[in-house]
């Protein structure tokens, strides 16, 4: 977490435009029938209560969600910033999904349609999924998956990457999903740290229409993880792949013999027990592995499904971030689930084989409700109009918006272009870390482009300085939450004190690191990290891995890197490069390098710019100082650089 040394920065933006919501929308939406149930009409005032009486509310949440025992008591601190909620309660999260719709007319319904990357396509029923996933359970069974046990997965988004998750949560062992665009040493590294025993993966996978040999990552891997028993594998190519005796087993294979209709019940978890790891980039030292557990979590996601997205029976939902991130395990997977929705779930890339393919694919299902990211929209937004106008898009009545600040320009082409001059955009500013929205746009708001509006109820949201003290409207400060909520992490696993950085850097509130203002009608406008985590794509890359990948080369002494502005991608890589002497700077040397970047950590942490340096600026005890450097290479002040050594 950073030291807060320098103040956040002050807001630039000036965006005017106001955009109210129909009567019709607001009259029909789930949170105008939860707030009548209460008693109000206007959100403001329903958001004061929700804050008063946050209890009340998530008990209502939670009542709509199946126990096999009810919890004591909502909330309790256990020792302060250590909590817990719906104590005492027996849950499980695949319960939720999977088994409460069966006998009712979810049972029959559409889980899943998938697309695949090369045009193949699935449709999926809950009933099927419901099979798959007990099947699955059993063949895990059969390796020795037990409650507690934790399995890394490492699957491009097929349906089975579905069915592995909730296989493994439905056992009671802890999934850790890691992105199948990581390369060989992030997915060792985050195996070793949460001592896996299995791993799940692929024979291969298609993306952009390329072949991706990911058994072979997988396996390089799996050679350095000491707890590792068994590594089971997906048939997604058919290619022909080194399978380890004894080790390896193909999926097919292990459920061969298992009866279809297998019922393996869930285990009977408590509220509190953990459901998965993901692991995030933080500023410094290795991905901390945020765990999120059953109870808590699913309520959260449940009831943001219900109130941000609206979901209604009728809806054909469409998250496209894979299951590799926290928006793919919450809204992907678990919520839409939780909810009985149907939803697209897709393995391609937006541009391929067309820049049309989301357009397609929405015109296909009828997709009505679309959540994606703002470096998607930017990206396809290049390539013109004449895109989405080949395919009727007319089934959309709300779209999304994750993973970093969306633009206004983006914002006006997303409503304009693709939502017909009129469809609202859920701007949802969330984290890994707090496992659902935050602060979000509900229907019934009125909405600004570029601001994510408002805190969802119950969260009590702020724009304070370093000490804490709340800076008031029109000014920049660090976002802060004053209280606990259900679906937030309960610690880093294995690194407790690395989760209470969050609740300690300003005193007493959870910090989330990001940069934010609140303009007089008490719209927030999100602008950032404050620290020196690199958002590329969407993606949350830490500075210190792209770093101690340059640094593994022979050649490099030191790197220090950095995330510069990009139209594109919101932000792209520069890093900066110390040579061991006898090495020579060269065009050569800058493309092995990126080459050796692209091997180590993945195709999304390729450096866009490199520079050979002669030294860096560093603090007196030897850190690089990152943000002196980024402030340098963008013409900004320095700021603060009582601590800077050189
Ligand atoms: O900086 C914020 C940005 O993404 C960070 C969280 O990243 P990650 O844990 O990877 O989760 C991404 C998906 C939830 C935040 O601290 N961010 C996310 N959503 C928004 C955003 N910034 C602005 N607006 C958003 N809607």
């Amino acid at each position: 977490m950073s030291d807060l040394k320098s103040e956040a920065t002050d807001h630039v933006l000036n965006e005017l435009r106001v955009f109210t919501p129909s009567q019709e929308v607001v009259d029909n939406a789930n949170i105008t029938a939860y707030m009548h149930s209460k008693g109000y009409t206007d959100f403001h005032e329903f958001h004061k209560w929700s804050v008063e009486n946050r209890f009340e509310f998530w008990d209502d949440m939670a009542n709509e969600l199946h126990w096999f025992k009810k919890w004591e008591n909502t909330f309790e601190w256990t020792q302060k910033p250590f909590f817990r909620w719906f104590t005492e309660g027996k849950f499980n999260i695949v319960y939720n999904c999977l088994d409460r719709h069966m006998g009712t007319p979810v049972e029959n319904k559409v889980a899943y349609y998938w697309e695949g990357d090369n045009g193949d396509t699935r449709t999926i029923t809950y009933k099927d999924l419901y099979q798959q996933v007990n099947r699955f359970a059993a063949g895990l069974q059969k390796l020795g998956v037990k409650k507690g046990d934790r399995v890394g997965i490492y699957l491009p988004a097929v349906p089975e990457q579905a069915v592995a998750l909730l296989a493994v949560a439905r056992l009671g062992a802890v999934h850790s999903v890691v992105f199948a665009g990581f390369a060989a040493h992030a997915l060792r590294d985050r195996c070793v740290d949460a001592e896996a025993k299995i791993i799940i993966t692929a024979d291969g996978n298609y993306r952009g229409g390329k072949l991706v040999d990911l058994k072979k990552t997988a396996d390089e891997a799996a050679a350095e993880v000491p707890t590792l028993e068994h590594v089971v594998v997906y048939q997604r190519l058919g290619t022909e792949v080194p399978m380890k005796e004894g080790r390896d087993i193909w999926w097919h294979d292990l459920v061969a013999d298992i009866p279809e209709d297998v019922v393996v019940p869930c285990e009977e978890m408590d509220s509190e027990d953990m459901l998965y790891i993901l692991y995030t980039s933080g500023s410094t030292g290795k991905p901390k592995g945020v765990v999120h557990v059953h109870g808590g979590y699913a309520v959260g996601v449940y009831a943001t499904m219900k109130f941000t997205f609206d979901i209604k029976p009728e809806d054909v939902f469409w998250c496209t971030a894979d299951a590799g991130w926290v928006t793919g395990h919450s809204y992907l997977l678990y919520g839409p689930l939780m909810t009985g929705a149907t939803s697209v779930y897709f393995e391609g890339i937006p541009t391929y084989p067309n820049p049309d393919r989301f357009w397609e694919v929405c015109a296909k299902y009828k997709v009505s409700i679309f959540y994606t990211a703002p470096t998607a929209i930017r990206s396809l937004m290049r390539f013109g109009e004449e895109w989405p106008q080949k395919h009727d898009l007319s089934s959309l009545r709300l779209l999304g918006s994750v993973g970093e600040p969306i633009n206004p320009e983006a914002w006006m082409w997303y409503r304009d272009v693709i939502g017909r001059h009129e469809l609202p955009i859920m701007d949802t500013w969330w984290q890994t870390e707090t496992g659902a929205h935050m602060i979000t746009p509900n229907v019934t708001l009125p909405l600004k482009p570029g601001s994510a509006t408002w805190p969802f109820p119950t969260i009590e949201a702020d724009v304070v300085d370093k000490d804490g003290s709340s800076v008031g409207h029109e000014k920049g400060g660090f976002l802060v939450i004053r209280h606990p909520w259900p679906s937030q992490m309960r610690t880093i696993f294995r690194d407790a004190a690395r989760y209470e950085t969050y609740w300690n850097t300003i005193a007493d509130v959870y910090f989330a690191g990001d940069a934010v203002h609140r303009d007089n009608d008490g719209y927030f406008w999100i602008q950032g990290r404050v620290d020196d985590v690199i958002k590329v794509s969407g993606h949350r890359l830490g500075s210190m891995e792209i770093e101690s990948s340059l640094v593994s080369h022979p050649a490099v002494a030191e790197a220090a890197a950095i995330g510069k502005p990009d139209p594109m991608k919101g932000e792209h890589v520069k890093v900066f490069v110390i040579l061991k002497n006898g090495y020579e700077a060269s065009p050569e040397m800058e493309k092995e390098l990126k080459l050796h970047v692209r091997s180590n950590v993945g195709p999304v942490a390729v450096p866009d710019e490199l520079e050979f340096v002669p030294s860096l600026p560093k603090t007196r005890s030897g850190k690089i100082m990152r943000r002196v450097i980024r402030a340098k290479e963008l013409g900004e002040p320095i700021g603060d650089t009582s601590t800077l050594d050189n």
